[in-house]
């Protein structure tokens, strides 16, 4: 009895630890994907501000984004992307755990945390199995406005509009959580 209650005591107190341990790899793969795609993202669309305007931009979002998305994807053997609880892009539509997670750092900015730093990662059970699910919030910068601030140039707008008919990522201020990277890895 004494031997078996010793048993479960190291199976219970080794089980956690090395999951930590494991996750602890994620979690920095995790990190080192959304570094690879948010600056490159930053960079191609700051360039193409400066060269061309911000209508010029808006092909960097619309298509080089989910292109970066889907090469820093390949590179890292996972899955990235982004989401928003205020859509341009029906496409990058949250599900229920990512809805949540957007919702929780909304909460969190609230409370005075730092946006630039928010994350959240976690376990998930999926159909195929457990998988490791990371988020980091975006915060607006001014950059951004252009394209999803309050005062849109009439001609910004008018191509946003043709573009996306349903756009919701509009109205933001610097600081606010325009939305989240979001990053999935099977386990
Ligand atoms: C030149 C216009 C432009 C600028 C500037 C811009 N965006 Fe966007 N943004 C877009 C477009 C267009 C999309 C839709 C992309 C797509 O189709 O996936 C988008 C989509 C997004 C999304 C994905 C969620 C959604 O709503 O579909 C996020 C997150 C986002 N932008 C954040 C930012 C942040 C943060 C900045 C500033 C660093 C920024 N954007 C600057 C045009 C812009």
């Amino acid at each position: 009895m004494i031997r078996r209650t010793g048993l479960i005591l190291i199976v219970a107190s080794l089980g956690p630890l090395a999951q930590s341990a494991d996750l602890d790899a994620n979690v920095a793969e995790s990190r080192a994907a959304v570094s690879a795609f948010g600056p490159r993202l930053k960079t191609a669309l700051q360039s193409a501000i400066q060269s061309g305007g911000p209508v010029n931009a808006i092909q960097v979002c619309n298509v080089q984004a989910p292109e970066i998305a889907d090469s820093v994807s390949e590179d890292k053997g996972l899955h990235i992307g982004r989401t928003s609880l205020k859509l341009r892009n029906p496409g990058n539509k949250p599900d229920d755990w990512e809805r949540q997670v957007l919702e929780d750092f909304n909460a969190r900015l609230a409370t005075g945390e730092d946006p630039a730093k928010m994350e959240f990662y976690e376990v998930v059970s999926s159909g195929s199995g457990q998988m490791f699910r990371y988020m980091k919030a975006i915060p607006t910068a001014q950059v951004c406005l252009a394209c999803h601030g309050v005062d849109i140039d009439p001609a910004v707008a008018s191509e946003l509009d043709t573009l996306y008919p349903s756009d919701l990522a509009r109205g933001y201020s610097v600081g606010d959580i325009r939305g989240a990277f979001t990053v999935e890895q099977n386990l």
